[in-house]
């Protein structure tokens, strides 16, 4: 599987091992559905049995005709039975089959078994985690908090999951540690508590398949890798060949590790994923991480919705990764209103290398080259364009090339084939990340550097250079920056709620990695390495659910959506030079709510962040009720069969806002007034005085009623109303802006986002 992405569509090749699995037999298919309980017969002793009889007369209907007896092929088709993710079970059925199920009593609705995509260290002391304050101390390093990873599996052999100085598993925990391919149960210890793996609908929808390493084993890399970015202990010494050298760790060191892997070189499926989710509740983990989603589907079909509302119920809070499909608006997926939804920063480390001219005058650029290069002064040229035609006799040179009419990566694919000295990339091109770790020596320096080795070149006679690698350099440029890759909301699955939530660092992420994955290659040799740098918003979310285990340890009365809150209303909006966090997608403007969410997640804020917005599975219901589902997909995502309908709402008592001015019908008068009413908790001291203050949009008038809050108890719930009066159709397609409360001492700053848009606003429904 190639890790490297590397050239144009950032996360491509990463992601296509995953996606490439496109089911061709036209008759037969996997299909998950969902069943009503309530309509079990007595006689049934389990779930399971109640699902298999089920099956089998729904195929003596379908099968009349046919010699295979009805139980013994109905138990070959039922692949999982869940219980706690979903309600109902996943098969494998012709469509006779299912149209004969649709009948049977109890059926409440099917779909389609889909196929599921990944979203492909410096990070703790970025987020200004340290280990005599704030969150680390608070939560004492998330100790005891388990943390479920539904991904490609584990390295359990990397010093990340050692278990040195990590108390007893908690009695709590039902987990286990399957035997399988390569998999010894005993290789899990205090750390690494939980491993199992999940590939039935897989194999369902391809009998003939080869599983290549059938146990929870990482053949891949990308599960290692997030569960380490996550929950790694303290590795000393660590380092990507010499770059970022230093000790790595995960945003929460002492939190419990429990690999469920779903996610196969071979493919992934929806109903192994479900099967995962199933499990990870069963088993009692108190945080899940998800890096991969499916894009536009309804939030009643798409799997990730369905099982972590089961996990909400569970008081497991969600963390996932919004894609890696920007910097266009709509392309975020699990924009789900439950879970936390991350887009990917970058961080403020910078891989240098220097590049020293024959007169002594040194430029520095980009680098991240992995192989060993010896600094001498050799031959340069500029070809400018470098064309592969350009690319004869340069092979001892150092070629310099410039991107301004043609493509960077044309570029360097061209010096890669000629196999030459060097290269050095003249370019304004700021989503580097997938060309700085290059399979040949190939520094990156912008356009007025460029000059400077121009016109050195140009005023030789015998130019000459030398370059030098492994030049790391911290916090010297703005970051966080929001990276262009990352997906952008609105969310189309539920418009009304603002996705992404937050930003966490995502790019260039040092963590884990199995040693026998080929990290890269270099003159067609593989690479090995026990960590890796990886980007994506994949690498996001296992920051965020490593801030949500040290706040849930710190925290323990802490709802998930309370938590979400204290991460989202004090998330920094302000990168390290006091600049707004900047759109790297966006020609470096400041980076907006429906990019980067709220701000970047500052973990030690959120520890305390004085109110919070809380809500719970009801509050979804209302939320469910008002996007005109029908009963049976609420139940289908609730798996209540009763869903309390009598009060639809779209104002979700959440932390951000979305208001819509988007009707063009004359006879709503010339203005509209969006209401929004809100609920918060004094999770601060209990003598406390909040005061609103809204920035100005342009063409709203924003109002806030009442703009004072005094609380005199801990956990009291005051409620307030934010009024925004606006045209019927909004001039702009969205307008920014944001409504803080601010205690007397000025000391928190409770700030929530608000989006006033002028784009239709419907949910995705099928
Ligand atoms: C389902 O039931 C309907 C009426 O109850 C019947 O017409 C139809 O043939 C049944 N379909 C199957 C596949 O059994
Ligand atoms: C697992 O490893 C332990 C220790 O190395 C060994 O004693 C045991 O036999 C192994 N079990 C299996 C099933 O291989
Ligand atoms: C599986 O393999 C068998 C025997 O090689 C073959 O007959 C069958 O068509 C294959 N099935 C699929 C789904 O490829
Ligand atoms: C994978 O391992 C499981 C459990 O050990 C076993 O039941 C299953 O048959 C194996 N599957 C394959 C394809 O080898
Ligand atoms: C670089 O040099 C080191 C030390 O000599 C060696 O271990 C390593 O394999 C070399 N790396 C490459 C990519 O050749
Ligand atoms: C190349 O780009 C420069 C400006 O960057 C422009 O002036 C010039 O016309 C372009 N040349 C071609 C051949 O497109
Ligand atoms: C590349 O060039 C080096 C010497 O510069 C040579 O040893 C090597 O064989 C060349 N490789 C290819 C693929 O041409
Ligand atoms: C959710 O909270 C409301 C009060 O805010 C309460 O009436 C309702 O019962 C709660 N629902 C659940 C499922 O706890
Ligand atoms: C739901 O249906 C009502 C009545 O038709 C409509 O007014 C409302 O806009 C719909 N809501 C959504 C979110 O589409
Ligand atoms: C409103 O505008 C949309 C396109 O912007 C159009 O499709 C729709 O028919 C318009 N509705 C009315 C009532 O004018
Ligand atoms: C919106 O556009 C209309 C027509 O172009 C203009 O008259 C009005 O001033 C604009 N409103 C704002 C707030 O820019």
């Amino acid at each position: 599987m190639a890790t490297y992405c590397n050239i144009i569509s950032c996360g491509w090749l990463f992601l296509a091992g995953f996606s490439l699995f496109i089911h061709t037999l036209a008759q037969t298919d996997n299909y998950i559905v969902h069943m009503d309980l309530s309509a079990m017969p007595k006689a049934f002793s389990s779930q399971h049995s109640w699902y298999l009889a089920t099956l089998s007369s729904a195929f003596a209907v379908s099968t009349i005709r046919s010699t295979i007896t009805p139980t013994s092929h109905s138990s070959s088709k039922l692949i999982y039975t869940y219980t706690h993710a979903i309600s109902g079970f996943s098969a494998h059925l012709s469509p006779s089959e299912l149209e004969a199920l649709k009948n049977s009593s109890g059926y409440i609705s099917s779909f389609k078994d889909l196929p599921v995509k990944l979203d492909t260290t410096r990070t703790p002391t970025f987020l200004g985690l340290t280990s005599n304050s704030g969150a680390w101390q608070a939560s004492n390093y998330g100790e005891d908090v388990i943390i479920g990873f539904v991904d490609t599996g584990i390295w359990p052999e990397s010093e990340s999951y050692s278990d040195s100085g990590i108390s007893g598993i908690p009695k709590r925990w039902k987990g286990e540690c399957e035997s399988g391919t390569n998999f010894n149960a005993s290789l899990c210890n205090k750390k690494l508590i939980g491993a199992r793996f999940f590939n039935k609908g897989l194999i369902a929808r391809d009998p003939n398949i080869t599983i290549s390493m059938n146990s929870t084993r990482d053949t891949d890399g990308h599960g290692t890798h997030t569960s380490s970015t996550a929950a790694g202990n303290f590795v000393k010494g660590a380092s990507f060949f010499g770059y970022a050298p230093g000790t790595a760790s995960g945003v929460a060191p002492r939190a419990r590790v429990a690999v469920y892997k779903a996610l196969w070189g071979e493919g992934a499926t929806s109903s192994d994923i479900i099967a995962a989710i199933d499990q990870a509740i069963i088993d009692g983990v108190d945080v899940l991480s998800l890096s991969f989603g499916l894009d536009g589907i309804p939030l009643y079909e798409d799997p990730i919705a369905l099982a972590s509302f089961a996990a909400l119920e569970k008081n497991i809070f969600v963390s996932t990764s919004a894609g890696n499909q920007g910097p266009s608006f709509e392309t975020i997926h699990n924009g789900i209103p439950w879970v936390l939804t991350v887009a990917a920063g970058t961080v403020d480390r910078e891989y240098d290398a220097v590049f020293t001219l024959g007169n002594g005058v040194s430029v520095t650029g980009l680098a991240l080259y992995p192989g060993n290069y010896t600094s001498t002064q050799v031959p340069i040229v500029f070809l400018d364009a470098c064309l592969s035609e350009q690319l004869n006799n340069v092979r001892q040179k150092i070629v310099v090339c410039q991107d301004r009419n043609f493509s960077l990566a044309d570029q360097y694919e061209n010096l890669r084939n000629a196999n030459i000295t060097g290269g050095i990339f003249i370019t304004n091109f700021r989503d580097l990340e997938y060309f700085i770790l290059s399979e040949f020596p190939a520094i990156f320096v912008n356009p007025k550097d460029g000059e400077t080795i121009k016109d050195f070149i140009k005023s030789s006679t015998k130019p000459q250079a030398s370059m030098e690698f492994r030049k790391t350099n911290l916090g010297i440029k703005a970051a966080p920056s929001l990276t262009s890759y990352s997906s952008r909301g609105p969310s189309l699955s539920c418009p009304f709620v603002m996705k992404p939530d937050i930003m966490a660092p995502g790019s260039l992420i040092l963590a884990a990695w199995p040693q026998n994955v080929e990290v890269m290659r270099i003159n067609y040799e593989p690479l090995f390495s026990n960590f890796n740098i990886l980007s994506g918003t994949s690498m996001a979310s296992p920051n965020a659910a490593g801030v949500a285990a040290l706040l849930r340890k710190a925290h323990p009365e802490w709802s998930p959506a309370a938590i979400r809150s204290a991460m989202v209303t004090t998330a920094n909006t302000m990168d390290h030079i006091r600049g707004p966090i900047k759109d790297i997608g966006n020609d470096n403007q400041p980076a907006t709510p429906l990019d980067m969410g709220a701000g970047q997640v500052n973990p030690n804020k959120a520890l305390d962040p004085g109110l919070i917005y809380d809500l719970n599975s009801t509050d979804y219901v209302k939320l469910l009720c008002a996007l005109n589902f029908t009963q049976k997909q609420i139940q289908s995502i609730t798996k209540s069969p009763s869903n309390d309908c009598s009060f639809p709402s779209l104002d979700l008592n959440y932390p951000s806002f979305v208001a819509f001015f988007n009707s063009n019908s004359s006879r709503l008068g010339l203005t509209t007034v969006q209401e929004f009413h809100r609920t918060v908790t004094n999770v601060g001291e209990a003598k406390s005085t909040y005061t609103a203050s809204v920035t100005p949009m342009i063409g709203l008038k924003v109002r806030v009623m009442p703009e004072k809050l005094e609380f005199k108890a801990k956990n009291e719930k005051l409620n307030y109303k934010l009024i925004i009066k606006g045209p019927r159709q909004l001039n702009e397609s969205v307008v920014f802006g944001d409504l803080s409360w601010v205690d007397v001492e000025g000391r928190r700053v409770v700030r929530s986002p608000i989006v006033a848009s002028g784009l239709p606003a419907k949910a995705l429904s099928s």
